[in-house]
Formats: structure tokens, sequence, C-alpha cells
């Protein structure tokens, strides 16, 4: 039966028309690039999972916050996936002792929450994951921090524009310790001081006080969560200003030593606020910022040494962290690193736009559409019926194509004429010499460009 109702897309996803997934597919191509020339290897896993690998960690709580479904008339239930660790977790538990150490994996894949969709926040959104598996230790936590910050420096950021606030669990655990709290109030200490910039002066008091401290103990904690360093400064003036020994701030120091080592330190901050709401985090955490702090976070991650065994593999240690898509596009757009047309300059661009100006060329189209395109050039052609050769050639230099094929009556004996749309010149040729000039002259601008 007919209908006229019109659908939109769900609440919190996107649709992505031409030039919007060109940008997606530029930000993709610089984490595909960052994560192989790294020695990551690409991975891909179910888009559901059982719901239990989800509870078994966070618990029941975590069900309010994913999309999760039971097929009808089945048992089994299932849920979207909110985040891939799980995932590779399981993954990596599945090869047991065969997986060689280290492992390097990533993956780009769709994530789905049920959160109230807002700036920077998304039902449906990419993410791009890099894990490394297998090690332990300062360097392995570098490794996997340099590689997110390739990525960025890829698509234009410098260390103006993102800083990574870089934190230790340990550490965090030994300034908690000095403040007073408790051994088995420290899981609930790492959550209030992660929602710290979520709530106000009053509700945080209230709720640090729960975990035992006095008035003083309060408010050293509050200092605590708006504590930074950077790179630069003496990790000591950090200790005198927590009011904890420089032993305590141990784990800081071996990051401090690596991050200098790999010229990173431009990049990175020490935030004590950092601890990750995440409960599998066991050692090194951080989260990317736009330096503003006006967004959210581009990325987060840590090393998570138990994951991989509470999901019956080997004791195996890990590290790893997730950059979401819609955070870092607003991002790049807002310091101008995605042009001003709406992704148009990101649209890929054909080295040939062919018109047919009389009937008598019509025929002969697509069979040099054909061997262009075998020969390894992005070939176009125009559909209209105008033989309008200004008009046509309009059409090819709208769509940024670098060069038009004129067929005219001289297709016939194979004869045609190709234009470079950006130089100008205009060639009449034998159809057999046009794959190879094409070929030379989009070359000869590509090294134009570069140089
Ligand atoms: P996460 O902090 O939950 O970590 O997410 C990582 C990034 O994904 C965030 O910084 C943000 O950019 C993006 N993101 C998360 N949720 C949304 C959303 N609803 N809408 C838009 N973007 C979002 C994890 O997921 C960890 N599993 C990362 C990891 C990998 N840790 C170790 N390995």
């Amino acid at each position: 039966m007919a209908s006229n109702r019109t659908f939109q897309a769900p609440k919190g996803t996107r649709d992505f028309y031409p030039p919007r997934m060109a940008i997606r597919r530029h930000i993709e191509s610089a984490w595909h690039g960052a994560s192989v020339d790294s020695g990551f290897e690409e991975i891909e896993g179910p888009m559901f999972e059982s719901l239990e690998l989800y509870t078994v960690k966070s618990g029941p709580e975590i069900v309010s916050q994913l999309f999760s479904f039971r097929r009808d008339g089945g048992d089994d239930d299932y849920a979207m996936r909110p985040e891939f660790t799980p995932t590779l977790a399981r993954m990596a538990a599945a090869k047991g002792k065969s997986l060689s150490i280290p492992t390097k994996w990533y993956a780009i894949p769709a994530h789905f929450r049920a959160e109230r969709p807002q700036r920077g926040r998304l039902r449906e959104h990419n993410q791009w994951n890099v894990d490394l598996i297998g090690t332990t230790g300062a360097s392995a936590d570098i490794e996997v921090i340099s590689t997110a910050l390739l990525g960025l420096e890829r698509l234009g950021l410098t260390p103006d524009d993102v800083k990574v606030r870089l934190s230790h669990r340990t550490s965090v655990a030994n300034i908690l310790g000095a403040l007073g709290v408790g051994e088995e109030q420290l899981g609930p200490a790492f959550q209030l001081l992660d929602r710290r910039d979520k709530m106000d002066d009053a509700e945080f008091r209230s709720r640090a006080a729960e975990l035992g401290l006095d008035q003083d103990g309060v408010s050293r904690f509050d200092a605590a969560a708006r504590s930074t360093a950077s790179m630069s400064a003496p990790l000591s003036d950090l200790a005198d200003g927590l009011g904890v020994p420089i032993a305590a701030l141990e784990d800081l120091s071996m990051l401090r030593e690596g991050i200098d080592a790999a010229g990173l330190a431009d990049w990175c901050v020490f935030d004590i606020g950092i601890v990750r709401g995440l409960a599998y985090y066991t050692g090194m955490v951080f989260e990317i910022f736009e330096t503003s702090g006006v967004e959210r976070a581009v990325a987060g991650g840590g090393r998570y040494d138990r994951l991989i065994e509470l999901f019956g593999g080997p004791s195996l240690p890990a590290c790893g962290f997730g950059m979401g898509d819609v955070v870092l596009e607003l991002v790049l757009a807002e310091k101008g690193l995605l042009g001003d047309d709406d992704g148009e300059a990101f649209m890929p661009r054909p080295d040939v736009f062919a018109v047919s100006t009389c009937e008598e060329a019509d025929p002969f189209v697509e069979g040099l559409l054909v061997s262009l395109r075998r020969s390894g050039l992005h070939a176009r052609r125009s559909y209209k019926s105008t033989r309008n050769v200004g008009k046509l050639l309009s059409d090819a230099g709208k769509c940024g194509s670098r060069t038009a094929l004129i067929l005219d009556q001289g297709a016939a004996e194979g004869v045609v004429s190709l234009k470079d749309l950006e130089g100008g010149d205009q060639v009449t040729l034998p159809v057999d010499e046009l794959a190879d000039t094409i070929h030379q002259l989009v070359r000869k601008r590509d090294q134009a460009c570069d140089s």
C-alpha cells in the first residue's frame, strides 16, 4: 500500500552524504596511516556482542547505557558494542597462548551508546582503537600515545591545538592514600575524581566527605583533582603541591622520561584529575583535549593489565586508546583544518571527465571510460544531452576534474581532444595515446603540488 510517511535518521545518528563522507574518509585515512606506520595490524569484530560481555566487568548498571536486545523468540541477550575494548580482550583471550607477544592491533569500528545526544556526544560514533598487548612499562605506554599523536599531527593539529592529559592510577592511589582515603574506598574515589568537572563544589565536597575525609582532606582532594603540571616543571613541585613525597609519583616520573625521550613533551601535561571512568584501567591513563578545553575529550585510553585474563585468557598486560570521530571533527573544523566548503575539498577529484559534443561520438564514450579506468585513472562522464562545449567543460571543472576528454566526429577515426583543465592547453591525439598522456599530465601536476 502506498504511504507518504517520511522518515528521519534515528536521534543521535548521522547520515553521511558524499562531502561529509569524504571528511570521514580523510580522518580515517590519517588513522589507518598512523596505525600501520606504527606497526599496528587491523582487526574487526562483531557490531553486537553478548550482553554479559559488558555486564561482567561493569555490573548491571551499564545496561541503561547500552542498546541491548533479544531476538524475537530467542533466549540470548545481546548489546550493540558501546566500545571496542571488551571485544578486543575477548579476541585476545580466545587466541590464548598462541597470541604473539607483543600483539599490536587497531580497529576503526562504529560504536553505539544510549546517551542523550548533545554536542560531541551521539548515539552512534566511529572510534579509532589502538591497543598494544603483552608488554608492560612506560615505553609501551608511550608508543600508544605517540600513535594517537601521529594521527592527530597528520590531520594538521599541533601541540598548540591539543594536549594529552596524562596520569597514572598508581600515583593517584598513592596521593589519595596520603590524603587518608582507605584502600577499599579507592574505586569510589577514582569515580569521584573522574566526575569532578561534572559536579558543583557542594556536591563534590559532600561526596568526598562520604569517602571518610575530614574538611581539610576534602579541600586537599579537591586541589589534587585540579592539579596539573607541565612536562618541563620539576615533578618535586607537583609532589610538594600535593603534599606527598616524590616517591609517590614514581610512575609519573617514568612516564616523563619516556615522553622526553620520544620528543613528545610539548604535547603532554600531567593532570591528576584524569583517572578515566572505565573500571578496567590499572596504570597509565590519558585523555586528549583541545587546548581551550571547550570540547569534550577527543580520545581516552590507558593501561588495562587484567581484562584479558578476566575474559578467560592468559594473564596479559595491555594498553590502548579510543579516539572518536565526533569530537575530532568539531576540533578540526574549529581549527580551519577541514576547509570552508563543507567537505567539498576532500571529495575525490577525477583525472578525466569525458564529454561528447555530437551524436556520432556518443557510442565511443563508455568504451573509452572502461579502458581509462582499467589503466587506473579516475574517469567520469557527462550525462547531459547538451552539445554546448562551454557548458560541458564547466561541469568538468565543477567536479574538479584535472582534464577533459572531448569527443567529436573524429572519435570514429580514433582521434580525440584532451584539455588540461589546470594549465589550459588542449591537444588532439590518437585514443591509444590517451591513457598515457593523462597519466603523465596528472603525475606532472602532482609533482608540482608536492614540490
Ligand atoms: P572512551 O573514553 O569511552 O574510551 O571513548 C573514547 C573516545 O570516544 C572519547 O574520548 C570520545 O572522543 C569518543 N566517544 C565516546 N563516547 C562517545 C559518544 N557517545 N559520542 C561521540 N564520541 C564518543 C573507550 O571507549 C575505551 N574503550 C578506549 C580504549 C581503547 N581504552 C583502551 N583501549
